[in-house]
């Protein structure tokens, strides 16, 4: 499948806008191209009681199952100058849930696989059938 990086980080862009982030003023925009062409996405939710917050990476996998489920193919995720930035070890987690090693990943050191960015994760399989 043919990636298209530019639109999916315009829609990473365009929905950090929204972020709720008045704690850390880190606003934070996640994209991800679904196996069945959907485009999902999320932004980070900040909250009072700081440990509650939620990463941008919490709404993209939220959107994904709410919309139907499927799997992630391709994910990008910027900060608030735009800049590609990459997910902290609890959304990586989440994201190979729904993505798995083979998920493609835009970071700043380029494109790289969830494999790379996520080495030896533990995941569905290895709670057996
Ligand atoms: N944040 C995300 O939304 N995703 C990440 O992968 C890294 C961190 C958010 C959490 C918090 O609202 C802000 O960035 C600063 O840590």
């Amino acid at each position: 499948m043919q990636i298209d990086w530019e639109s999916l980080r315009a829609t990473a862009l365009d929905v950090m806008s929204r972020a709720y982030a008045p704690y850390s003023n880190f606003r934070v925009g996640a994209a991800a191209l679904v196996d069945d062409g959907r485009v999902v996405s999320g932004c980070n939710v900040e909250n009072a009681a700081y440990g509650v917050g939620l990463c941008a990476e919490c709404g993209l996998i939220s959107d994904l199952i709410a919309g139907g489920g499927g799997r992630l193919v391709a994910f990008t995720c910027v900060g608030g100058e735009g800049e590609v930035i990459t997910p902290c070890g609890r959304c990586r987690q989440l994201l190979f849930e729904h993505g798995g090693n083979d998920l493609t990943m835009e970071t700043p050191a380029g494109i790289l696989t969830l494999k790379e960015m996520l080495p030896q994760a533990f995941g569905p399989d290895n709670l057996g059938p």
